[in-house]
């Protein structure tokens, strides 16, 4: 099967020396392209920021990957939103007061839209409160397979190469804990249900 695998923080430039980003450290994503090569698929890994660097950019080049791929599975941490002008020019220090915002498009949800029949979307969220009512609403939204929700508070945050406890939530709602599990058995287990979802064989609730 060809996996298009997507890790890793997007970034935001606000000028040619300072962006925007988040934490991640695209941990999962290696993991995920490990064990799908383990199981001899075919992997087109775009990772972030290195492959793409904004969200607008890799919406882009995920469009013209996707057609090509049985399955999509999106661990990358993407900036929900960019400044809304980039200066050309290094903003002098006394100027960055204020940086003003605009909203990212959500890119599941836009590649949703031409998702083909027996593909496979699988994603990622992370809340801070009503886990598995959030995370069953972006499987939903996003139409996703399966959905891998984590819980993130401060001074507890799943990034990087830990054990973490996380929650698989599929179309029925159906969710399995998974409890100290190493990011690199969730990639194993992911590319296992993957598979499965994409038989076409639909979960057990
Ligand atoms: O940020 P959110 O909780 O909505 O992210 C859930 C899933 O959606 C993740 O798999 C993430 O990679 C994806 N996402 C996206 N486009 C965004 C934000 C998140 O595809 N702008």
């Amino acid at each position: 099967m060809r996996f298009l695998i997507v890790s890793g923080p997007t970034r935001e430039p606000i000028d040619p020396v300072r962006y925007l980003s988040n934490y991640s450290t695209g941990t999962m994503g290696r993991y995920l392209v490990e064990a799908a090569k383990a199981r001899r698929h075919q992997v087109d890994w775009v990772e972030c920021p290195q492959t793409v660097e904004t969200a607008r950019d890799l919406l882009r080049e995920l469009k013209r990957r996707l057609p090509k791929n049985d399955v999509l599975i999106m661990a990358a941490a993407v900036c929900d939103a960019r400044p809304v002008a980039v200066s050309s020019q290094k903003i002098k220090k006394e100027k960055l007061s204020t940086l003003r915002l605009i909203k990212n498009p959500d890119i599941l949800q836009e590649l949703s839209k031409s998702k083909k029949k027996g593909q496979v979307f699988i994603g990622f969220a992370l809340e801070s409160g009503n886990l598995l009512k959030n995370g069953y609403e972006k499987l939903r939204r996003k139409m996703l397979g399966l959905i891998v929700v984590q819980k993130v508070v401060k001074n507890n945050t799943p990034f990087g190469d830990k054990l973490i406890d996380a929650f698989l939530v599929d179309v029925c709602g159906c969710v399995e804990p998974l409890k100290k599990i190493s990011k690199k058995k969730l990639a194993r287990l992911l590319i296992q249900r993957a598979e499965v979802l994409a038989r076409g064989v639909s979960p057990r609730c």
